[in-house]
């Protein structure tokens, strides 16, 4: 590693360690990073993000041999499946060790986990020594950020730093698994699918019921809105997508289009991307694209149906709360 990194660390680390606020990447999304003993510092976390202080945040971990430091009772489920996808986009929920402050968990009994997979993050970790709490970096229920330019955007002078490792190789949020309940149970999908985690269980992990739309969720990521962009978003079936494009123009209506199946017709004056047609790529880009485009003044954005099958489904997860948290701002677009 070059000096200027490992000076970059040391400031990191320094500043963590007086209760300061750090942004740094992961082979997901850029998390906000606070020392996770520190509660001053968890509730500036909270503050930042401008989220209510019952959502728990995930601690990351330099190696799997902590996990005791942060959780008990860890069934052997958990040893399995850190050994099968650490350093990796993949959380545990696991019952809390007793020394687990009531800021990480927002009063739980369990606490999330998880090694990231991004060089920066490991040294990170490793320089601190502890774990680091760190939900991901942006302003509650906007979309995450997926490089170092998007958390300035996101969180200004919130945050005292920014770890800059480039664009996160994933893009969507790590898939979490809730061991705490006896059977697995998937809370939130991402890379790793359900036929993964399966596999390393012995058993298909349980589904949670509809999205959750209480007002205090246990999972913020469940929320049936989230990772919302500004502008309204709609889903359209790609058979229905050449008619629905022209009734929008006809109105008058500039809309911004991210498609895989198709580029841009000739005759478009919609805003078009093209998006990668396969699961990697795409979730990969999307986040970066959605920033894009809502930053262009389009009245709405159309986002081309998913296929249904299983490497799809986190990102039309995604694809499907954005739509929902843009809800309200939709309506005047519909008609
Ligand atoms: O990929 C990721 O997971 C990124 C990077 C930075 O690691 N982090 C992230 O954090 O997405 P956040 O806070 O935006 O979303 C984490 C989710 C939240 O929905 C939170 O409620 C859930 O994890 N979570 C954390 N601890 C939990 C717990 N004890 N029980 C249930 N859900 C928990
Ligand atoms: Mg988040």
């Amino acid at each position: 590693m070059s000096s200027s990194v490992s000076r970059e660390i040391a400031r990191a680390v320094a500043l963590l360690r007086a209760g300061e606020l750090v942004a740094f990447p992961t082979e997901t999304v850029y998390g906000l990073g606070a020392d996770a003993r520190n509660p001053a510092a968890l509730a500036r976390v909270f503050a930042a993000k401008g989220r209510p202080a019952n959502h728990p945040l995930i601690v990351h971990l330099h190696d799997i041999r902590h996990l005791d430091e942060w959780a008990q009772e860890i069934p052997d489920s958990a040893f399995a499946l850190a050994k099968a996808f650490w350093p990796g986009p993949l959380t545990l929920i696991l019952k809390r060790a007793s020394s687990v402050s009531d800021a990480v968990t927002g009063g739980q009994a369990t606490v999330g986990l998880r090694v990231p997979d991004h060089p920066v993050a490991l040294t990170f970790l490793a320089a601190f020594g502890s774990g680091i709490a760190a939900p991901s970096a942006n302003r509650h229920g906007r979309i995450s950020p997926t490089t170092a330019a998007h958390v300035r955007d996101e969180l200004g002078s919130r945050v005292s730093m920014v770890l800059d490792g480039g664009a996160c190789a994933v893009g969507i949020e790590s898939t979490i698994v809730d061991l705490s309940r006896g059977l697995p149970v998937l809370l939130r999908p991402g890379r790793i699918g359900a036929d993964q985690i399966a596999r390393v269980c012995g058993q298909d992990p349980a589904m949670p019921a509809a999205p959750d739309s209480s007002p205090a969720p246990r999972v913020p990521g469940s929320h049936a809105a989230h990772y919302a962009p500004a502008t309204p978003l709609r889903i359209v079936t790609t058979d229905g997508l050449r008619d629905f494009l022209d009734a929008r123009w006809q109105a008058g209506h500039r809309c911004a289009v991210l498609a895989y199946s198709q580029p841009n017709p000739a005759h478009s004056q919609h805003l078009w991307r093209t998006m990668p047609a396969e699961p990697a790529g795409y979730a990969h880009d999307l986040y970066a694209a959605m920033r894009d485009v809502d930053a262009t003044g389009v009245r709405l954005i159309v986002v081309e149906a998913l296929p249904g099958s299983e490497p799809w489904r986190a990102i039309a997860d995604r694809l499907r709360r954005a739509a929902v948290g843009s809800e309200e701002i939709r309506d005047d677009a519909r008609h």
